[in-house]
């Protein structure tokens, strides 16, 4: 999954005349699955009255939603929290609270390191923020809920999204892969799939609420499993609901590729061509290492199934260089992987030992921080080629776009997506609005961009 930093801007929810309405920030960290929570946190709370805010200085509680994936992450999290405690000089009221997976991994231990911070809730947790809120108005304490429940889905809450024209749906939570490197199922629990009628009725309610586009969220979502209902089954009954025309999902895991998902993804036009495919490293010994379930060939065989069956598919990946014991051979076997399926776009990153995983207890971090930078810096620059040569095949070809808003850069222009995953950017002309699909003849392109120009439908 990608990742990034957001807030959350929303309009003010309805509340009672009577109520006082209390306001509350929240800013996101980590990948989409921790948007979509931060989403869920939203409509729990606005069904307590609260109101969002994008002034955090307005803010009566500040919730910061968090990631734990690697060190870094973490120490980000850890700084902005001191920043945010600034305000409780002005605001001495002030909530400040840690949610997700950064929460689960350290505990307690959080509140000794930053005694400005009132409120530390788990993943399994956020069904409790309203009580946990009240306590902290009439207590000093901290409220802390590190529970995991197995069972909890929020099956009856419906997330408060911010306007846009990609709705996420979490189908899975958890994880029970335990791929040595990786803190998730510690921090997010048990692998469970949300009932599909459930899934259903959300990606209805989306539909209903002007959403054409909409993402399927899980660890290792192609897993998915409710009763007789597998993952191809959900995407195909998806692919039945009327208003949606876009349907993605992510991340899948690369041992979990049936020929029945391939053949129900080419089958329908609403599943979108674009595949998040992490290969982690392109080594045999690696891979068993990192004990990830797949060799390079069975992955191979997935990358040939897609592109046989769904020609125009995008493929893109994460890559971790340095890990444990990562010989030149076995970063070398990487590169030539990357080479051989050429990614569309690919995250990469340096291996970061998390504490509690297989890999920190049992192998040794021992690959040089300077070789660890050079690999990155190396497999930074092949990809970059290759993403700018895939884009460049684009050029003369007409994609349809659908529409996200104005371009950051530059006001007079819009930007969307394709089908295939790539952002393009092109002149803002007449009556488009966002969430209109319209037709772009692509003239340029970088490697993260393509640029054109509508053309007539
Ligand atoms: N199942 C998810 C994985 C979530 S973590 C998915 O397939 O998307 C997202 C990515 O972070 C992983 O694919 C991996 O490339 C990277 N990652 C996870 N743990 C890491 C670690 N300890 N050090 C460096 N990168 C890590
Ligand atoms: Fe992590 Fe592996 Fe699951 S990368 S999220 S343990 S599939």
């Amino acid at each position: 999954m990608t990742e990034s930093t957001d807030s959350t801007v929303l309009e003010p929810p309805e509340v009672s005349a009577r109520a006082q309405p209390r306001s509350l920030y929240v800013e996101t960290y980590g990948c989409q699955m921790n948007k979509a929570d931060s989403e869920l946190i939203v409509g729990l709370l606005a069904r307590e009255g609260y109101r969002v805010t994008d002034r955090v200085d307005r803010a009566d509680v500040i919730l910061v939603n968090t990631c734990a994936i690697r060190e870094n992450a973490e120490q980000r999290v850890i700084g902005r929290m001191s920043e945010l405690s600034r305000f409780k000089t002005a605001n001495p009221g002030l909530i400040l609270g840690l949610c997700g997976c950064m929460s689960q991994h350290l505990g307690d231990r959080i509140i000794d390191k930053a005694p400005y911070i009132d409120l530390v809730a788990g993943p399994d947790s956020y069904r409790r923020l309203p009580a946990m809120l009240r306590t902290l108005s009439t207590e000093d304490e901290p409220a802390l809920d590190l529970t995991w429940d197995r069972a909890e889905h929020y099956l009856d809450i419906d997330p408060v999204r911010e306007a846009g024209v990609n709705g996420w749906i979490t189908i899975m939570r958890g994880c029970d892969k335990m791929c040595t490197f990786c803190i998730v199922p510690f921090v997010r629990g048990r692998e469970r799939s949300t009932p599909h009628g459930e899934v259903i009725r959300q990606i209805e309610h989306l539909a209903a609420e002007g959403y054409r586009e909409v993402t399927l969220l899980g660890q290792t979502v192609n897993k998915y499993r409710d009763g007789g209902v597998d993952f191809a089954d959900l995407l195909s009954r998806a692919a039945e609901i009327d208003g949606i025309e876009r349907i993605r999902f992510t991340s899948p895991h690369p041992a979990h590729f049936p020929d029945r998902l391939i053949e129900v993804m080419a089958a329908s036009p609403k599943i979108c061509p674009h595949t998040h495919l992490p290969l982690q490293s392109g080594a045999s010994t690696t891979l068993s290492r990192m004990r990830r379930d797949y060799t390079p060939e069975s992955f191979l065989d997935v990358v040939r199934r897609l592109r046989e069956n769904i020609p125009r598919i995008a493929l893109t990946t994460d890559i971790i260089v340095g890990f444990c014991g990562e010989t030149e051979e076995e970063f070398e076997a990487t590169c030539e992987m990357m080479r051989a399926v050429r990614f569309d776009s690919a995250f990469m990153f340096k291996y970061s030992p998390r504490p509690g995983t297989a890999s920190h207890r049992r192998l040794a971090d021992d690959v040089p921080e300077e070789v660890k930078a050079r690999r990155l810096t190396d497999i930074i620059d092949m990809q970059k080629s290759i993403s700018d040569a895939r884009n460049q095949a684009y050029r003369g070809r007409t994609v349809q776009v659908l529409v996200e808003g104005r371009s950051r850069r530059d006001a007079d222009k819009l930007f969307g997506k394709t089908d295939t995953f790539k952002t393009v950017v092109f002149p803002a002309q007449g009556e488009i609005v966002s969430n209109a699909v319209v037709p772009v003849r692509v003239n340029g392109s970088t490697p993260f961009t393509l640029f054109g120009d509508v053309v007539a439908a």
